[in-house]
């Protein structure tokens, strides 16, 4: 199904929903869990049916609560002066963490323990010691959501925080590019919307959220 309230309903419960940015845009669609939902089986099924970058996105609010940076302001390195991102205005990456009982960091298990580690703490930012509980560099991207959220840009990381809030969980998600495994590239709508058929799960599309939460 497609419409916005039967996502979040099942975004609510868990479940993972199915996000389409614009096909101006990246024109990409990513598999978008809570972030306290996450479990072993879940990073499992994002890097094998999803197979992107496996991100989390956290509100402005909270990104400042844990002073957590843009990497290109961060990095005094040439190519952050580099603006030439085609789709959107700037990036939303910034650091990569692991949490610090992590072994490698890249392990399901290791990531099923940064990732809702993140996801609970966004609840409540300002009861975390960040640098206490999580060390940088790490194998989990960090994506800072704009100050204005969907006001400001309409990447999936606002989607996902967009849809976290009308769910009512805390604000900070995981997002993964789902790429096709014939060609290597993104997965296009009709086949990211059958795998969402197939899985019982809930595809909207970014244009909908944005009406929706405006
Ligand atoms: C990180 C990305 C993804 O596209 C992710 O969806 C976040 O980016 P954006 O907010 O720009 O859509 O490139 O893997
Ligand atoms: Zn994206
Ligand atoms: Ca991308």
């Amino acid at each position: 199904s497609m419409g916005v309230d039967e996502a979040v309903t099942a975004f609510r419960a868990g479940s993972p929903v199915l996000i389409h940015d614009a096909s101006d845009r990246e024109g990409e669609t990513d598999l978008v869990y809570p972030a306290r939902a996450v479990r072993p089986d879940t990073v499992r099924r994002l890097r094998n049916d999803a197979g992107g970058l496996v991100c989390v996105a956290v509100a402005d609010r909270v990104a400042r609560q844990w002073d957590l940076p843009f990497i290109q302001e961060a990095l005094n390195h040439p190519t952050t002066a580099n603006r030439d991102l085609e789709y959107d205005e700037r990036s939303s990456f910034s650091l990569t963490v692991n949490h610090h009982d992590t072994d490698t960091g890249i392990t399901d298990e290791d990531r099923a323990l940064t990732i809702p580690t993140l996801g609970t703490a966004a609840a409540a930012p300002e009861n975390l010691d960040f640098p206490a509980t999580f060390r940088a560099p790490g194998h989990v991207y960090l994506l800072r959501a704009a100050p204005d959220s969907l006001g400001d840009r309409q990447g999936h990381t606002e989607l996902g925080i967009a849809l976290a809030e009308m769910a009512e969980l805390s604000p900070a998600v995981v997002v993964c590019e789902m790429l096709d495994d014939e060609t290597g590239r993104a997965r296009s709508p009709v086949s990211a919307k059958a795998y969402a058929d197939r899985n019982d799960l809930q595809y909207v599309d970014g244009e909908r959220l944005v009406e929706q939460f405006g």
